[in-house]
This record gives C-alpha cells, structure tokens and sequence, in this order.
C-alpha cells in the first residue's frame, strides 16, 4: 500500500518543545559569551583561529542550524544500514509521538562544534539504535554515550560532526585523561581536555520536554 511505499524519514530523535529550545539556545549563548572572555580560553585561542592573539567571537563563530533535537537513529530516507530494522522496533512504533523528558547533563565546545550531553534513561535507551557508537569507532563506551544536541556548527562543519566530538571527549575521560580543571562557573565545572575541547559540567542537569517523532526535511 502506499504507506509501506513511502520512503523512511531522513532521522528519528526527540524535538525539543519550541519554548524550551529558547531557554537551551540562551544558556549555551550565555555560556559562549563567558567562555570567550577567561583567561583559560584566550591562552588556547589558537585551536580556534590558528594563530595566537587573534580575537574569536565564539557566538559568531558557530552558527545554529534548525530546530533543536537528538537525533537517535540516521536513516537517510532508508540508506543509511539498519535504517528499516531501526522502524520495526516495538518501541519505536508504539514510543512514536510521545512526550519524553530529556536531560542535558553537559555542554562541550570543540574549534568544529558546540553541543550539549544527553544522558538518557533506560526507557529512552530503548529507542537507541544498536550501534553509533561502534559506527563511529567507539566500541568500549556505553551505549547511548553518543546522544546530544548539536547547539552550533563552524563554517563548513556538519552537524553529525558534534556527536564524534562528543565521544571523543568520553574516550579521554575513559582511557583515564581527566582533563585540566580550569574553574567552577555559574553552571557548573569547566574542563579542558587539548586541542580546543571544552568541557562543562552542569551542576544542575537541564531538563527539556521533547517528541520523539521523525524529520523528512
Ligand atoms: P546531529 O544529530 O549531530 O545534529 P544533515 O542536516 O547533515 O542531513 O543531518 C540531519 C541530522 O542527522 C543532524 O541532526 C545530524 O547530526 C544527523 N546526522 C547526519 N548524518 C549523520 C550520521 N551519519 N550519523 C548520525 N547522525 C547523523
């Protein structure tokens, strides 16, 4: 029938509410702004702009794109492997459409992305694809450890770009690099982990409504 012949969507995730995607987008701007301005960042402005002294407007630096969500399965309008598997799981047939709570537990800026962690329940885990994290050549982290929302891309950055950043990020917090600890901010602990990787913390995890539903753009 005709159902079964339209094509998969381009991605699955959880679209955050619009109202709340507001108050996301404040706190990462806010957390941009003041970033820019420590003494921290200005000594490694050179894993931004490649020469030392120059001045980086981090707010401008990286540019949104759509509308804020994390995306749980690529599907590519079905090219993407396992991409049917993916919507012939139970729970997302019978999770499509419903309203989950989902929790922001970090943000991390890199010179290519801004993005927050998603650390998501056991019930949202079932709507975790198998395997991101092997696909990405993370094969020791916990499953699920790829899960964020993308806040900004730098020019010529693509978004799928910001959950390889991310993983990269636990993969050094995992083979035991702790980071270079540089201060406790408003929202919580910043780490700096090399190479323009920034790590904050939240104290308070942001916690957002979202659909889970699916994107043909
Ligand atoms: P992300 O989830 O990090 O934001 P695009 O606009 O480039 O087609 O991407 C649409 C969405 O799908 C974005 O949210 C993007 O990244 C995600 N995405 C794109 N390519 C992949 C991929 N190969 N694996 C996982 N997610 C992807």
């Amino acid at each position: 029938g005709p159902l079964e012949e339209m094509s998969l969507p381009l991605f699955f995730g959880w679209f955050l509410l619009s109202s709340v995607q507001d108050k996301v987008r404040c706190t990462s701007m806010d957390f941009l702004k003041t970033l820019d301005t420590l003494e921290a960042f200005k000594k490694h402005l050179s894993d931004f702009t490649g020469k030392a002294e120059k001045e980086v407007d981090l707010e401008q630096y990286f540019q949104a794109k759509g509308t804020l969500h994390c995306t749980t399965k690529f599907c590519d309008y079905g090219k993407a492997p396992g991409a049917k598997q993916y919507t012939q799981n139970t729970a997302v047939k019978e999770l499509y459409g419903s309203a989950f709570e989902l929790s922001l537990s970090a943000l991390f800026v890199t010179p290519r992305t801004v993005g927050a962690r998603v650390s998501l329940t056991e019930e949202q885990l079932l709507l975790w694809p198998a395997d991101p994290e092997e696909e990405a050549g993370s094969t020791s982290l916990p499953r699920g450890s790829r899960a964020h929302i993308t806040l900004g891309c730098a020019e010529h950055v693509e978004p799928v770009q910001t959950g390889l950043d991310l993983l990269e990020i636990l993969t050094l917090q995992q083979e035991g690099q702790q980071g270079e600890p540089i201060e406790e901010m408003e929202l919580g602990s910043l780490t700096y982990y090399g190479e323009g990787r920034w790590l904050l913390t939240l104290r308070e995890p942001i916690c957002t409504p979202a659909c889970f539903s699916s994107f043909y753009g």
